[in-house]
């Protein structure tokens, strides 16, 4: 009997050091018309009132396969640090940045789903409203673009990784998750101001505070090309009132033949020389830009 009964706690214990925390879904209230699904993992040693951070996938991906990816290390930051990380799933197979529900508050796409979640996530976990942050690659960079856009209020700051500026994949037939190749080619050009219009029209009136970006992108992306770097920055200098010349530069930062280019204190740019699609997750760098 004894030992039967050993035999089963020691089983038990087995059991729950293997489970541990896992990438889970969750139920969330949701009133787009989007149902983009919310996935969520949950360190065992979270912290009180944790930071949410938003991990955004590629194409062709999902939250499930992007939080397996070895080059997205968020889910091993998060047992680090404590924070929360929440993996929205899309529902087609890439993000829907070119409709205009996507590309408006309260359109009700999957910018919306994705509010929908942030809100949920503070909710249900106590997290700080304070540190809510973005971050994603490709069309997940892309998303992340626009959710500064349209849920300004809900984001502290985003780190995005080989994206395009928000509303350059736009639909001129206002179809959903649409490719776009003139923003992917680089010929989608405009000047600063008419970049800042875009981001200003996908929530007219909203004077409030916005979160602090950081862009990374490849000069050797043949995905989306390097010139939408040089465009995302045209358009949040617009948005936040810099120059278009970079206050301060650092050559090989973070990384080598990397260069970082500082606007003000709520822009920064990460020029990766040589680096193609997608740049990889700098999880230092990220968490530093987030104050984490
Ligand atoms: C959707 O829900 C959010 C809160 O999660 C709320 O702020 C927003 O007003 C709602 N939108 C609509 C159209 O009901
Ligand atoms: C692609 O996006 C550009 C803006 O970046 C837009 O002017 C154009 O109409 C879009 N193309 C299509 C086919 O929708
Ligand atoms: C990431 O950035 C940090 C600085 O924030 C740097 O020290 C580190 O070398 C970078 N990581 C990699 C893998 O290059």
């Amino acid at each position: 009997m004894m030992f039967a009964t050993e035999l089963l706690v020691g089983g038990l214990l087995a059991a729950s050091t293997v489970l541990g925390a896992a990438l889970t879904r969750v139920e969330y209230p949701n009133n787009a018309t989007s149902k983009a699904q919310m996935w969520v993992y949950v360190p065992d040693k979270a912290v009180a009132n944790p930071p949410i951070i938003v991990v955004i996938h590629s194409c062709q991906s999902s939250a499930e396969s992007y939080s397996r990816n070895s080059k997205i290390p968020w889910k091993q930051g998060s047992d680090k640090k404590g924070y929360i990380t929440v993996w929205p799933s899309a529902p087609n197979s890439c993000w829907d940045v070119s409709s205009p529900r996507s590309l408006k508050n309260g359109g009700g796409g999957d910018s919306q789903a994705i509010s929908n979640m942030i809100v949920h996530a503070l909710d249900k976990y106590k997290g700080d409203p304070a540190r809510v942050f973005v971050t994603g690659g490709s069309s997940g960079g892309m998303m992340s673009n626009v959710l500064a856009a349209t849920y300004p209020y809900l984001i502290s700051a985003v780190s995005l990784y080989s994206g395009v500026p928000a509303g350059c994949f736009v639909s001129s037939s206002g179809g959903v998750a649409q490719w776009n190749n003139s923003c992917s080619g680089g010929s989608s050009r405009a000047t600063p101001e008419a970049w800042g219009n875009v981001v200003r029209a996908m929530y007219p009136g909203y004077a409030g505070a916005r979160p602090r970006m950081q862009v990374w992108h490849g000069s050797a992306d043949g995905t989306l090309a390097p010139q939408n770097y040089q465009e995302t920055i045209k358009q949040w200098t617009n948005v936040f009132g810099y120059p278009q010349t970079a206050v301060s530069s650092v050559k090989n930062f973070p990384e080598r033949n990397y260069q970082t280019d500082n606007y003000g204190d709520h822009l920064q740019g990460i020029y990766a020389t040589g680096v193609g699609h997608s740049v990889p997750s700098n999880l230092t760098a990220s968490e530093q830009w987030f104050g984490l």
